[in-house]
């Protein structure tokens, strides 16, 4: 709102809520405390001190208060008190534990605190361990905390990043007129880096019009090694290397997705409506969808190991959606395409299966 006059100050409040999660295998219940006391220590209360003030100074906030906790036998939590301008007040304590602070600052820093808690977690029995951080931004005022995304996904390091943001409230200007958001956002991916957004793949779920954002983030590279803890690669047959694999990215999955049990056996499952209708009438079929799905599942096969994932291309008979085909489905995320040449199906290999993103031109 640059140049607007306001009735008051700015008091939209932004809060970027951040979850990163590591995960880790190790194979007894020792090594598994000591793979989440290794991430515990790394990341106890005065390190993460130590983050929060750097988001401080990235989003151009000022410190009031720091409060900080580690906890026993694991956790900690810090939390910070902000301001958007400079306070010039002896009476604000300036220790790192909680303090009152003058009414006149507290009218107006409803909201402006930055947050951070970790939970570390563990499978009861299959050696899996998550160690989850969340942390909170949230500002009252014309400072963005969206600033501070690219530091805090290059501090964690995650394996996955749940992110989201969401502007509250409303500010009036001096015709009386409400602003419900002061700047552009479409989407929380358009404030990453390119090489984060080179690194994982994305999926949104935004509620634009109540200036809601979401987008989880998962680790697209996968190398074993990254997630074994106390244990030597070498010995650890191919078959155990693919049994850990195979829970590493199922809890990676159901975390992604948001539920358990979620990992499907092929990564992209891909469905062809091959139907013919014998009557003449509209089916997939007429628009060559047998070739289409013959060169696609050749392609794949020539791909190799180009595909990072395990792909699967199937037939299946009418999908119900006749007259927007030819048409395939795939899954896990039941994202529809239709396609009408080679060129449509080379940019789907390529841009889903390939690199994990959804052709919005194609998509129906
Ligand atoms: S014939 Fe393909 S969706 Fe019905």
């Amino acid at each position: 709102m640059p140049g607007l006059q306001l009735q008051g100050f700015n008091n939209l409040t932004k809060t970027l809520g951040f979850n990163s999660y590591d995960i880790g295998y190790a194979t007894t219940p020792e090594q598994q405390e000591r793979y989440i006391a290794y991430l515990d220590e790394a990341y106890n209360a005065e390190r993460l001190t130590r983050i929060l003030q750097q988001v401080a100074e990235i989003i151009g906030a000022n410190i009031l208060n720091i409060a900080r906790q580690d906890y026993e036998p694991r956790g900690a939590s810090v939390t910070m008190l902000v301001s958007e301008e400079p306070i010039a007040s002896e009476r604000i304590a300036d220790t790192e534990t909680p303090g009152p602070l003058p009414d006149a600052v507290i009218g107006h820093l409803d909201k402006s605190h930055i947050t951070v808690h970790t939970y570390p977690d563990s499978h009861p029995d299959h050696g899996i361990s998550t160690f989850r951080v969340d942390i909170d931004v949230s500002t009252c005022g014309r400072i963005s905390p969206l600033k501070a995304l690219n530091y805090l996904i290059h501090s964690f390091e995650s394996d996955l990043v749940s992110i989201d943001y969401r502007v509250r409230g409303f500010t009036r200007d001096v015709t009386g007129k409400k602003h419900f958001i002061d700047h552009p956002i479409h989407s929380i991916q358009r404030f990453l880096s390119k090489d984060t957004g080179e690194r994982y793949r994305m999926i949104d779920v935004n509620i634009a019009q109540e200036h809601i954002f979401h987008t989880r983030m998962l680790l697209k590279d996968f190398a074993l090694n990254h997630y074994l803890f106390g244990i030597d690669p070498q010995e650890v047959s191919p078959c155990d290397q693919a049994e850990i694999e195979r829970l590493v990215r199922r809890e990676m999955a159901e975390i992604f997705y948001g539920g358990n049990s979620l990992m499907a056996y092929y990564r992209y499952h891909v469905f062809f409506c091959t139907n013919l209708r014998a009557d003449g009438s509209q089916c997939c079929q007429q628009c060559g969808a047998q070739e289409a799905r013959d060169y696609v599942k050749q392609r794949v096969k020539a791909l190799g190991s180009a595909i990072p994932d395990k792909v699967r291309i199937n037939s299946a008979g009418c999908l119900d959606r006749c007259a927007e085909g030819p048409v395939i489905v795939i899954y896990p995320e039941a994202t529809w395409y239709t396609y009408v040449d080679r060129v449509d199906l080379d940019e789907i290999i390529e841009e889903h299966l390939v690199n994990g993103r959804t052709v919005d031109r194609l998509r129906i």
